[in-house]
């Protein structure tokens, strides 16, 4: 398949945009600050917080699991059986405390935090994949 571009530039915090490459979804995440530093604060709840999963670029090896921490890029499918997550940009925290954010998968009820990073305690295995993707400039990433 093709590498897909997405225009990153008018994105406003918290704004999911949803591409398709390969056949598959991808998203495109802006993050800001706030949603930044609310990442550490479950990493006692999830699988694997720094993202030592093999098969994954470089890139996605930490704990924003992204080349520039404001904009998350990954696979939007689940990695227990491939259903397609639900994203909720506000509503977690009374399912998973200190979780303002995250994605929701409302087949067998995984959950991933704003990094993508699957919570203990469900079907998933993994964190979410994480696409090959790189910056043409500021405003602009290919996928694939
Ligand atoms: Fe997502 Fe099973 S496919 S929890």
């Amino acid at each position: 398949g093709a590498p897909v571009e997405v225009d990153i530039s008018k994105m406003e915090p918290g704004q999911l945009i949803r591409v398709e490459w390969r056949g598959k979804p991808v998203w495109v995440v802006r993050r800001n600050q706030e949603i930044l530093d609310g990442l550490p604060k479950h990493n006692n709840q999830l699988r694997d917080p720094a993202s030592e999963q093999p098969q994954q670029p470089e890139y996605a090896q930490n704990e924003y699991r992204s080349i520039k921490p404001e904009v998350f890029v990954a696979v939007g499918l689940c990695t227990h059986l491939g259903c397609s997550p639900t994203y909720l940009p506000d509503s977690f925290g009374e399912q998973v405390q200190g979780v303002s954010a995250g994605f929701f998968c409302p087949c067998h009820g995984s959950k991933f935090d704003m990094a993508g990073r699957v919570f203990q305690g469900v079907p998933a295995p993994l964190n979410l994949v994480i696409p090959p993707y790189y910056y043409v400039n500021d405003a602009t990433i290919l996928v694939g």
